[in-house]
Parts: C-alpha cells; structure tokens; sequence
C-alpha cells in the first residue's frame, strides 16, 4: 500500500543524515549526474525525481519548525557573480531547512574585483571541503569550467544566456500543481527569446516532459535556429496565446544587449505586452507564469501579473522546494561520494 505523505514527512523528519528514501521506492542512486549543469542532458527520469523529491520536500515548509537534519554535516557555498533575489535567497533557506551550512560570496566582495580568474577562485573555496558549489555567472559555461574543475558537486544558478535548471525544474512543478500533467499542454514562452536561459532550460524541459511549446517575439528577439529545438515559432504574440494552457513572459534581457533590438518600452507593450485582451486568446483556465524579474507594463501588464490567472508568487515557492530537492539529490548522494572517492 503507498505510504500517505504525512507518513513520508515523519518519517523524513526522523531520518539519519542522508538517507531519505522516496515513496516510489526511488533513492538518490537514480540521480546520474554529480553536477546539475542544465536540463539538455537530463533524462526524463531524472527529472520526474526531482519534481517527485520537490513534491514531498514541500511540506516541510509549511511546518511551525521548518527544518529537517537531512543535510546535517553538508556544506554548501553560493557563488553569485551577477545580481539575484529569487535563486540566491531559495538556495540559502533551502540549504538550512535542510541543515547544511551554507555561505554566499558575491562578486562585489569575492577576491574577483582583484582579478582572481573564476577557477583559482574555485580552487581556493574547494580547499575548505564543500559539498556543493551554487554559481551564477554572467558567463555560458561557467558552470561546466567549474564542475571540470571541482570535486565537489556544481548547480548552475544561471550562466548567461544558456541554462537556468532549476528555474525550468520549478516551473515544471508550478504547472503540474495546476494543470495535472504536462504532457499535451500547449505553453506559449514569449519575450526575449534569444538572451533568455530561462526560455531555453524550459523549452528542454517540457519538450521532454511532452508539451507542445510555442515560442512568440519579435524576429529580433528569436534566435534563428529556434525551430531546430522542436518549438512552434511565432513573430507575434496573438496566434500563439490562441488555445494556450500556460503564458510564460519573459523580461527583456537589457544586461545581455536586449535593449537594442525595439525602439522604446512603450512600443514594445503595445505590440508584445500581455494585457487582459491579449490574455482573453487564451483557455479560460490558462495560468500565466513569470520567472521574474518583472518589468509591469512592458512585458506584461499590472492587472494581468497580479490577476486570477497569475501564479507568479505559486513558482517562487516552489523554487523553493525544487532546490531542496536539487541539494538533497546532489548532496546526498554523487556529490559526497566523490568528495569520498577523492579523500
Ligand atoms: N528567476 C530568477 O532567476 O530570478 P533572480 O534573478 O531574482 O534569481
């Protein structure tokens, strides 16, 4: 008989360091990877258990004592080379909900400013023996030079316009708490396109997961290879918000040249904002997403960011739980073994 998820929660909450078993009788041996780089090489097994683990990690925060000693003894250092609030702060609250020790370092303050290169800056950290390494950088590949370079386990928080995986991975959660399953749904991603790791970790991940995504923006916002990814391509957003089940909007990447390619804020709403009319092509029941930051009232319109369809809020939370999941996963199993390995 399955065990109800209140009887996985206690018996979570009593479990030794690293050994949390999953319903489904899955362990952390079926995650592959020692590193999460990005969803492209992920299969879809691999997801299913992180979005399962997520599922169950959930209620811990909705607890009066929100923690677990799961990581206990585990140590996890954030490496923030360009601005963040959601990823960063979901990754420090994960780490301690479940009771690794956890220290940030951003570029502002890191030895960087001095010119330290982003490997003996990597080196220097793993001499202290963490468990894991949390980067964002500015640069695509950030993470995988890192994760070449370390022992210790590497989750890429965003490297340039690449990949954002556990953006991808919590939104994937925050529409299946919505729709059911995901396959078959028809999610429209539009925006900036070409600058954004988000659209590109998503549109890997729910093509695995088997929706049908729908990518829309201006041509000088689409990468011109989109379609090679499996997505159907739009230059404006009205045909493909028609029949939609998810609207994703995507902020104008101004840190990466977005800013470029549209005359003004104003013009670039008026043909592209999503507003309440826009909205109204979609499914009635359609959500409408965001990974944030949002820029209101130019991709998207107040009133429909903090309308009924909107679950903008519903993801941060669920950021949440998918990193509990991704350090549980990584920490708890690839990541120590090689630490092991190499001692
Ligand atoms: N979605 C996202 O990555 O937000 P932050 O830049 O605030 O981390």
């Amino acid at each position: 008989m399955a065990e109800t998820r209140e009887a996985v929660a206690g018996r979570m909450n009593d479990e030794p360091a690293g050994e949390l078993v999953l319903p489904n009788g899955q362990t952390t041996e079926s995650l592959k990877h020692k590193d999460l780089l990005g969803i492209e090489h992920l299969d879809v097994e691999e997801i299913r258990l992180i979005l399962e683990t997520a599922q169950h990690l959930k209620e811990i925060s909705r607890r009066a004592i929100k923690k677990v000693p799961t990581l206990r003894g585990k140590s996890v250092i954030n490496l923030f080379f360009e601005p963040s609030t959601r990823t960063r702060t979901s990754f420090e609250i994960a780490a301690k909900r479940l009771s690794a020790d956890t220290q940030s370092i951003s570029a502002s303050t890191s030895a960087v400013v001095k010119g330290e290169t982003l490997i003996d800056t990597a080196r220097n950290i793993e001499a202290m023996f963490p468990d894991l390494l949390v980067i964002r950088h500015a640069c695509p590949g950030a993470a995988k030079i890192l994760a070449d370079t370390c022992s210790a386990g590497v989750i890429n928080a965003g490297d340039g316009a690449h990949e954002h995986p556990t953006q991808a991975l919590l939104d994937a959660l925050t529409i299946r708490d919505f729709k059911g399953e995901i396959e078959g749904l028809r999610v429209v991603i539009f925006g900036d396109i070409a600058h954004s790791r988000v659209a590109r970790s998503n549109i890997h991940c729910l093509r695995k997961l088997g929706a049908d995504v729908v990518v829309a923006a201006p041509p000088t916002f689409l990468p011109y290879d989109v379609e090679a990814l499996g997505v159907e391509a739009h230059h404006r957003l009205e045909p493909a918000l028609e029949g939609a089940d998810v609207v994703m909007a995507l902020r104008i990447q101004l840190e990466r040249g977005g800013k470029l390619s549209f005359p003004s804020s104003r013009e670039y709403f008026n043909l592209f904002g999503l507003s309440r009319e826009r909205l109204a092509l979609a499914k009635e029941d359609a959500i409408v997403m965001h990974p944030g930051p949002m820029n209101r009232g130019v991709e998207i319109a107040s009133d429909v960011a903090d309308g009924p369809s909107s679950v903008i809020l519903e993801q941060v939370s669920n950021g949440l739980a998918v990193r509990m999941a991704v350090l549980y996963l990584l920490a708890g199993s690839g990541a120590a073994k090689n630490v092991e390995a190499a001692a």
